[in-house]
């Protein structure tokens, strides 16, 4: 596990917009430079209108000039360590290849190894689309 990312990730996690849920996620990205991005999930009134943690992250990089993920990391106050939603996971690999690592944590120190690829068998990516 990239310690930098764990404790980036709990740091930001402390900023989480969660008045809905109550669930405060935080999310760390490790970019191709060596950079850190770090995302917090942001709630809204219109519920659909909330953004998860990994997507700030990904904004965070992208924002910075990135647009290659070589690993990331997530953690929330689950039971089991969080996994990254459908969306996300899709968001993941449009800038991460199948065998980057992402690590899922919980608060109380679990942690659970997998990739990218392993999260989103088969995602639709660009060599999908016609040129
Ligand atoms: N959430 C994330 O930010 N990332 C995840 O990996 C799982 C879910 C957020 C979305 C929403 O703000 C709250 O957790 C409950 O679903």
């Amino acid at each position: 596990m990239d310690d930098e990312l764990l404790r980036a990730a709990t740091a930001v996690r402390a900023h989480a917009y969660v008045p809905y849920s109550r669930f405060a996620v935080g999310a760390a990205l490790r970019g191709a430079s060596g950079a850190v991005y770090a995302g917090c999930n942001v709630e809204n009134a219109a519920y659909p209108e909330g953004t998860c943690a990994e997507a700030g992250a990904i904004a965070a990089m992208v924002a910075a000039g990135e647009t290659r993920i070589l690993a990331a990391l997530v953690i929330a106050d689950s039971p089991v360590p969080v996994s990254p939603c459908g969306g996300c996971r899709q968001k993941l690999a449009e800038f991460a290849p199948p065998e980057v690592p992402v690590t899922l944590c919980t608060t109380r120190g679990e942690v659970a190894e997998t990739t990218v690829g392993a999260l989103l068998p088969g995602a639709f990516d660009k060599g999908q689309m016609p040129t």
